[in-house]
This record gives structure tokens, sequence and C-alpha cells, in this order.
């Protein structure tokens, strides 16, 4: 395998996992961050986020001098002859995607590219972009110096993303050129994933968004069945279970809960509602996916207020607040906007999450902020489990039921057996299950 020199611009969750594992299957990798204290972190061999595995490969890595770090993109593009883009895209209030970075780091690039240079756009970002990345490279390029665009949209989950970057279910790449095509091919061929689809560059760019957006339209589809079993006493998880059993359905992503957040579908959802509009089509079921999954957090809530009549004064145990287990990241975390809602109606928070509380914390206000699961019960009248890491179900729920004031537990995740729970005199309530 030729060993390739690449630049990855923005160490984020996305970029800083690619850059690394690019390095682990034997590139060369500089990984770029405009965020001085986010580059002072890495060049020192701490990692800024959350990943597991991450923080061994990158020492990894950087000790066989495979992976380094910089701050500017001229910098990266000394050697690089491939640059992936995989700075933010976040959500402005319209529901449109703000590529203001996309847009000032393709102008660097234009600005520092010496030899022929494969542009990959990593981010996530709505059809077309790699046009204007494209024309916008074209305009202010300083040499004249050919290059390429591709989109490489990245399918890495937190929590999982350095497995899912080594053994991917697929790789998309988006090109315009067989020259772009072959790089990118060589690049990622140690991995020899089982499936490599080609496309154009357009095509790249909605497989993304149309893939998280379908996901998501499976979580808000899976809620609302959920919400007609709790309205009937059926059990929601069965119901999902033999849906899964037809393979045209397929069982991931049919968990009922309190719905989905992170820094992807509720993003990449809107942007693609956004953009289909712009383009002339209204994809108004993306809309009500959204209601949907807004509405699980509000039905949340009811549920602990129809069970405790009177939310004022009373002490919520919550425990996690990361959008997902695994991970630090609590962007559009459904456990936040749930804790406002609580404290809206004079409810007291206590909460406990194994890794998220650092992120979280400028989020919570006036919350108590605890230890361990065991003090954050402590006087509750409510436990609301919001994140379903692994450690949540072994925790002793005898000692935990002594330690409450009410043993109520409302499980927003699935992911406590409600026999064992009733068998401890819990009045226990899932989602979707009576
Ligand atoms: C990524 C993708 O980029 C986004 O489009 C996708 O939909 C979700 O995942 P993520 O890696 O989660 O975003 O974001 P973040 O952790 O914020 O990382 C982006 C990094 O880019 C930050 O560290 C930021 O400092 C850096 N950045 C931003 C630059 O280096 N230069 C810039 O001009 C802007
Ligand atoms: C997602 C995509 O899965 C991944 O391919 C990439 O495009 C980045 O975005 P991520 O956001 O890390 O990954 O997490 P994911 O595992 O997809 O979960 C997203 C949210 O959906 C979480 O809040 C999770 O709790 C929720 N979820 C997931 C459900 O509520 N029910 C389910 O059945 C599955």
């Amino acid at each position: 395998m030729k060993s390739q020199h690449v630049c990855v611009v923005g160490s984020g969750y996305v970029g800083l996992v690619t850059g690394t594992c690019l390095a682990e299957i034997g590139h060369h990798v500089i990984c770029i961050d405009n965020d001085p204290a986010k580059y002072e972190a890495l060049k020192n061999g701490r990692i800024p986020i959350y990943e597991p595995g991450l923080d061994r490969l990158v020492k990894k890595n950087v000790a066989r001098k495979r992976l380094s770090f910089g701050q500017w993109i001229s910098e990266g593009l000394k050697e690089a002859s491939i640059v992936f883009i995989a700075v933010g895209t976040p959500p402005q209030p319209d529901g449109s995607a703000d590529l203001t970075y996309i847009e000032s780091v393709s102008r660097e690039i234009a600005e520092h590219m010496k030899a022929y240079t494969v542009v990959v756009e990593k981010s996530t970002v709505p059809v077309e972009t790699g046009e204007q990345i494209e024309h916008t490279i074209t305009r202010y390029k300083r040499k004249d110096v050919p290059f390429d665009m591709v989109s490489n949209p990245e399918f890495l989950r937190e929590g999982t993303a350095i497995e899912d970057f080594l053994h991917p279910d697929r790789i998309v790449l988006g090109v315009k050129s067989k020259r772009a095509e072959k790089i990118m091919r060589d690049l990622y061929a140690p991995l020899k994933a089982k499936r490599i689809l080609v496309t154009d560059l357009k095509s790249a760019e909605i497989i993304k968004h149309a893939s998280n957006s379908f996901l998501a339209t499976k979580i808000s589809f899976i809620n609302s069945v959920s919400r007609i079993c709790e309205l009937v006493g059926a059990d929601a998880t069965q119901v999902a279970e033999g849906m899964g059993l037809d393979p045209r359905i397929g069982a991931s992503f049919l968990h009922p809960g309190i719905g989905f957040g992170g820094f992807c579908f509720p993003k990449d959802l809107e942007a693609f509602h956004y953009i289909s509009k712009k383009l002339g089509y209204d994809f108004d079921l993306l809309a009500v996916v959204k209601e949907v999954n807004e509405g699980q957090r509000i039905h949340f809530v009811k549920k602990i207020e129809k069970a405790l009549w009177v939310l004022k004064g009373k002490t919520i145990a919550v425990l996690g607040v990361a959008f997902k287990p695994h991970t630090d990241d609590v962007r559009f975390a459904p456990a936040l906007d749930i804790i406002d809602r609580l404290q809206s109606q004079g409810a007291r928070v206590q909460i406990f999450d194994p890794i998220a509380l650092e992120k979280a914390a400028p989020h919570l206000k006036n919350v108590t902020v605890c230890e361990n699961a065991y003090d954050a019960v402590k006087g509750a009248d409510c436990l609301a489990l919001l994140t379903e890491w692994p450690e949540f179900k072994r925790l002793n729920y005898k000692r935990i039921k002594n330690l409450m004031t009410t043993p109520l537990i409302m499980d927003g995740r699935n992911c406590l057996d409600p026999a064992q729970m009733k068998k401890l005199g819990f009045d226990y309530q899932g989602m979707g299950r009576s």
C-alpha cells in the first residue's frame, strides 16, 4: 500500500476520528483546528472529546509519527495531496445549515494549494455544496494547479466511531473524475470495505442527508406506535421486535423512547427539509418527524406530572444527560430539554452522568450535580432515566428504592426490566409499555 499525505481540517468528533483512523491504516495525517484551546490540548497529548478507544489510537499514531496537529491550513497543505473538510455545519434559526466555515476553509485551501489536490467534503452539507466549494476554490486559487472535488460522507456514530470507520458497511465516494476516484480507492484500500459505492457528487451529498433523515423517521415512527401502545396497554418493544423480524424493515433504530438528539439527526433533518423547500419541493414528512420527536419529550414530562400530580417542589433524579451512551456529547440532547421543562414547572433536579457532566455544566442552571447515581436519587420523588448507560442497568435498585422518597421510575429509554422493577416495589413506567 502506498502511504498518502492527508490533511484533515476540523478536529472535532468527525475530523479527529477520521484523521486518527487514516493514520492507523498507514497514512501520514495532519489534523488542523483553528480553535487554539483544541490545538494546544491535542499538541500536548490531551483529547478534547470522549470517544472510546480514541485516546489510545491518537497516542499510538503520534508516537509512530504518522499523526500530527496544526492550527493553520497552510501547515496542513505543505505535504498533503488530499484534504478533508470536517468543520462544523451548525443549524441556523431557519433550519438551514450554516456554511460559513466551509466557505472560509475553501478559500484558505485555494490560497495554499501547491500541486494537484483532492478536496474531500466530509462534513454533512446540503446538496450542491460541493459545487459551491469547487467554484470558490477555482475563484480564489493562487496557483494554476488542478484539483478534484469529492463528497465522502461520514457514517460515524459517536461512541462506536472508530469501529464504524475501520469496519464500514459502505464507503460512498461522490466523484467527478477517475483520477480522484482512484486516489480515494487507494486511500481506503486497507479497510477492505464490504462495499464502495461510487456516485456523482450531488447523489453522495443526498445519500448522507437521506440516510440520517430516514433513520430519524424510523425512530419517530416507532415512537408514534409506542403512543398507541400506551393507550391500549400493548408493549411497543414487542411490537418493534415483531416488525424488525421482517428483513425489509430491520430491527435497528426501532427503540421507542424520549427521541433522538445529537449533532446529526436534528440538524440534518432540518437542513434536508430546508434545502428541499429551497429547491422547490416541500419534503414536509420531515417536519412531522421533528414534531413527533419533540412531542416525546413533552409526553415524558407529562407522564411524570400525571404520576406525581404536582411537579412544583418535587425532586427529580435524572440519570444520564448525554444524547446517547458512550459519549460526552450533549448537543441537542433530549435530557437538557426535559430538565428545562421540569424546572419550568417548579421541580428540583438532581443529576448524574458517568461522562457528560463536564460538557453539560454550562447548560445546567440550578441543577444539583451529583458524584454518583445513589447521591442523585437521594430524597427523589421520581427517577428519570434519560440515557441508557450500561452501568445504570447494573445499579443496586433495592438500595435506590430505600434512598428515594417515593419509588417511581420513569424509564425514558426502556432499559430496565419492568417485571424486575415491579417485583422490587417500584412504580415503573417505560415508553410504550404500560
Ligand atoms: C461534524 C461535521 O463537520 C458536521 O458537518 C457533521 O454534520 C457532524 O459532524 P463535529 O465533528 O461533530 O461536526 O463538530 P465539532 O466537534 O464541532 O468539530 C468541528 C471542528 O472544526 C471544531 O473543533 C472547530 O474548532 C473546527 N473548525 C471550525 C476549524 O478548525 N476551522 C473552522 O473554520 C471552523
Ligand atoms: C448518527 C448516524 O447514525 C451516523 O451514521 C452518522 O451519520 C452521525 O449521526 P449519532 O448521532 O452518533 O450517529 O448517533 P445514533 O446512534 O445514530 O443515535 C442518534 C440518536 O437517536 C440518539 O439520541 C439515540 O438515543 C436515538 N435513537 C437511536 C433512538 O431514540 N432510538 C433508536 O432506535 C436509535
